[in-house]
Formats: structure tokens, sequence, C-alpha cells
């Protein structure tokens, strides 16, 4: 990156009295100079769930009861690679500060607890019920190593274990499983449970190698197979892998769409493992696409829930009150293509912020809108704002160490947008970089983690600039941007498209400038630090 015209010096100074305040973060200072320096130190995030140690990929079963956001996961105990599935367990009353648990479900010999879904069985329609508390039941693929090293097709089922005690412990339904057989296809896995409140019935989303398949049920146990969807629809560069479908209402009106979330690895957006959507109704038996939105798909190939390498697998939340209302989701912050050699040893895997999907309409145009959860308001310990802060060549927004940008969110609309480049910079001072920001001429959001450090374990990791293509040449923009010491993630427009990105620099960065060749206009910039413990 070129920078033009530097500000002078006590432009910036006084800038930064008037953003942040002159009180140094001493977390940063102290890291930046110590000479050992822990990967728990440099690696760990703040706030996004990691397992204390080894392996972690996809969430799994996530449901909300007495108050409680509970989030499994695929997890591996005795290594930093994947290996013999489980399911970890953590909790957390807000999605923002996670509690580990002990592990949840555990495999039997080669018989591997791949990915699913958890929801509570309110009425009891699975008789599982065994005291006064609701029964919660998970449904996952159980995956058979013996038969898959044997070349055979038939390696994944449907199983269900359920719990009595609202998701501590769990038995697996040994008298009834599998719930679902394997029908002769090899990847047939991650099915995903959803209450549907239109034809008062359970319905289960699955991936079946290149589509989705459907199927409904009255108790949870006997599932009836009711149609696919997707064959030779949307991306299909990879496997098709962890679904999620749901009935969502359109925001402002009282309208209602199905959504079918849809991961597939490799073939993401930018790369590797990815995360598109498609949005349609459903009767009951059979989901259509909408007819826009099916033009789109065809014109664009894909429609991406998130356009960086890392959010993949995400799905939402069952059972959050009718009252709550919001659709909440949560991805792993990872990629298959270099997830097994990301340098952090003694853990590997973390997630992104927990989500709040949203789905508006313009003109004809149905589309989805991700969001963090508002509950990480609450972790702010300072903000500073400017109104509006103009110039050219490159503009500090945080110096050298005066707000701990390991943990951070900043916030800023962009006005009068050139057709221009505007590039933003996170730095520490050995000369490593993360850029990210608009291209305004050839019209696309970047990430570019080429210059971010660490970047030669993986060849896949940083060779080429994460791109969202933006409709047209953009007057304005606004970005929401979190920063947890190894990820950002920017939400831009109101969420309208996001981009999830991890990094591993070998020092903190510690400042945050911006240049362009034409003028810049920052108006509503706000810093604001986060704590969280
Ligand atoms: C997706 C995935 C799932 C599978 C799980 C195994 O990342 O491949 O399809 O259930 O991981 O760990």
């Amino acid at each position: 990156m070129k920078l033009k015209k530097h500000l002078s010096l006590t432009f910036c100074s006084v800038l930064f009295v008037s953003i942040v305040g002159c009180k140094p973060y001493s977390a940063t200072a102290q890291m930046a100079s110590t000479t050992t320096v822990t990967e728990e130190q440099m690696y760990r995030p703040n706030f996004h769930f990691t397992p204390q140690k080894s392996w972690m990929n996809d969430p799994n079963g996530m449901f909300f009861a007495n108050g409680i956001y509970h989030l499994f996961y695929q997890y591996y105990p005795d290594g930093n690679v994947w290996g013999p599935m489980h399911w970890g367990h953590a909790i957390s009353k807000d999605m923002i500060k996670w509690e580990e648990k002990p592990i949840a479900i555990y495999p039997d010999k080669d018989k591997y607890i791949f990915s699913g879904s958890a929801v509570v069985d309110s009425n009891n329609t699975s008789g599982l019920k065994k005291g006064a508390i609701d029964p919660i039941i998970a449904i996952y693929t159980l995956h058979d190593m013996t038969k898959e090293k044997e070349g055979k097709l038939d390696i994944e089922q449907q199983d269900l274990a359920y719990s009595n005690d609202n998701g501590f412990t769990w038995e697996k339904f040994e008298a009834g499983n599998p719930v679902i057989k394997n029908p002769g296809i090899r990847d047939f896995r991650d099915p995903k449970v959803t209450w549907d409140d239109t034809h008062k019935q359970w319905i289960m989303v699955l991936a079946a190698q290149d589509k989705a398949q459907f199927y409904k049920s009255k108790n949870l146990k006997n599932w009836e197979y009711l149609s696919d969807f997707g064959k030779n629809i949307g991306a299909h560069g990879g496997v098709w892998e962890c679904p999620d479908f749901f009935q969502m209402k359109v925001e402002g009106s009282n309208e209602t769409k199905w959504v079918l979330i849809q991961s597939l690895n490799p073939g993401g957006a930018n790369g590797g493992s990815g995360t598109q959507y498609f949005i349609g109704d459903f009767d009951g038996t059979t989901f259509t696409l909408d007819t826009n939105f099916s033009q789109r798909v065809a014109e664009k190939k894909a429609i991406w829930l998130d356009y960086g390498k890392d959010n993949y697998a995400g799905v939402t939340w069952s059972n959050i009150p009718k009252a709550d209302g919001r659709k909440l989701f949560i991805g792993w912050m990872s990629n298959w293509d270099y997830g097994q050699q990301v340098p952090t040893l003694g853990w590997r895997g973390s997630n992104t912020i927990a989500r709040e999907i949203k789905l508006v309409k313009n003109g004809d145009n149905y589309s989805l809108k991700s969001n963090p959860v508002r509950e990480i308001n609450n972790y702010i310990t300072k903000t500073s704002k400017v109104k509006l802060l103009k110039g050219s060549g490159t503009l500090s927004l945080v110096s050298e160490g005066k707000i701990d940008l390991a943990k951070a969110i900043v916030n800023f609309k962009m006005t009068n947008l050139k057709q221009d480049s505007y590039t933003f910079t996170l730095s520490n001072n050995i000369g490593e970089s993360l850029s990210f920001g608009i291209n305004n001429t050839d019209g696309y959001l970047f990430v570019d983690r080429s210059k971010s450090g660490k970047i030669d374990f993986s060849e896949k990791f940083a060779a080429t600039m994460t791109k969202a293509i933006l409709d047209g040449n953009q007057k304005e923009a606004s970005f929401k941007i979190i920063l947890d010491k190894t990820s950002i993630e920017i939400f831009y427009n109101d969420g309208e498209k996001v981009i999830t990105e991890i990094f591993f620099p070998n020092q903190p960065f510690t400042a945050l400038s911006v240049s362009s060749n034409s003028e810049m206009e920052l108006t509503n910039l706000e810093i604001n630090q986060l704590n969280i413990n």
C-alpha cells in the first residue's frame, strides 16, 4: 500500500486526544516490550469463544433455555488437529462471555459424533422426558470410521441423544438409533431440526452431498423424507455441509419467508470453506426459491452470508423466546484450507461473534443482514467520538498503543465517497499490517492479510485478497468493525455485507489509520474500548 501523504504530527496528536484521550493502555505496551510472550497472550482471543485446549470446529446443537445460551461444538480433546469427534459444551448468559463445561457427548470406538442440532421438546413429543424438566433432543450425524476405511458408502447416519437436565448430561437413544439410516449417499450429514409452527411439525434439513434434504416428524424419532433442494443451484465448488432452515419475518412487515443457510467446502466466496444462503417459501413439503432471489443466484452464482474466509458451518440457536424473537447465529471462525495449521498450538479454533440475522426486502429483493448481537455493547468501557474527520493522505484514527485494539469496536460512516480506494491499516511497530477498506473504483470491499505477520503456515492463508463485490459505485458507506486480537469482523452498511477474517501478527497491532488519494470524510467515528474478562 502506498501512502501518499502523512498528516502533520501535531494534527495526529490533537486528533488522538480528541478521540481516545491520552491514557496509555499498558496491556499492549507491555506485551510489545516483553521478550517472552506466550502464545496465549499473543493469540488467544479476548472474547471470542475458544476451548481451553485442543481442537474445535463447527458449532453444534445451540439452544436457549432458562436464561442460558448453550453452545456445543465439534471437539477433539486429545489433539490440536481434527480427530475423533466429541461434542464439547459451553454456556453463556449473553452469547459474549462463555464458560466451558465438561464434554457433552463422547464417541464410541470409531463412531464419531459429527455436527447436528438440539431442540427443547416442550410438549414431550419424543416421550423421552423423565422428570419435571423439558427434555432436550439432540440429533447429530454418527460417522463410522471403520466403514469409511473399508471404502463403504453408508458411513453416515442420523442419531439421537437426549438430556433430562437441561443439556448438561446426555444419553444416546440406543433403543431407536439411527433415526435416519443412510440411503446410500456418502456425504449425508449435519441434521438441523426446527419446529415448523406454520405446519405444526418438526422439520429437519440435512446436507446430502450436493443438495439439502428435508424431512418431517411428529416425535423427533420417526422421520419421513419430504424433498430436496439445491442440485445445480447456487455454489457447488465443494460438498454441501451444515445447513440451517427456518422461517423469518421480513423486517417492518408481517410477511414471512423461509431461509436456507448452506455451508460448503471448498468453493466459498473467497476460497475454501464458505456459507451461502437462499430465500423462498416452504409449503410444509417443498422449498421453492423466491423468483427474484432465484434470478440473483443465477446471475451471481451464489449469495453469501459472509465474504470472509473465516466464517464456516454457522447455524442459529433454537428455542429463542417469542418475546425476544431474534434469529441468533454463530459460526466457526476458521477455514478447512488452513484451520489445522494456524499458529496456535495449545488450542485451535474460535467462533465468530454471535450475530443477529435479519431478513430485509428492498423493492422485490429479499436479503439477509448480519450484525453483532447487541449484548456486546454492555462491555464497552469507554467511547471516544469524533463527529467529522476530514483530510487526504493518511489520517491516524488510533496511534501507537493508545487504545487496546485487541478488544475494540470501531464504527464510522464515510460520506462523499469518490471513485477511489480508501484503505484502513492496522499496524504494529515491526512493520506488519492488516489492511481493509473499500475500492470504490472497481467496486468492492476488501481485506488483505498478506503482510499481517505469520502467514506461511499455509500457502492458502494469504495468497489472495478477500473481496466482496458491491452493487455499483458507493456514495457513502458505513462500517462496524469488531477487533479481537486475532480477528476482524467487518459489518458493512448495517450488515448488508460481512467479512470475517483471522490473522496472526508477531506483535499486537497498536495503530489504526486510513489513507486515500482523495479527500476523506469520516463521520460519527466512534472508537469503543471493550473489557470482557
Ligand atoms: C463441517 C464438517 C461437518 C461434519 C463435521 C465433522 O466443518 O465437515 O460436515 O459434521 O465438520 O467434524
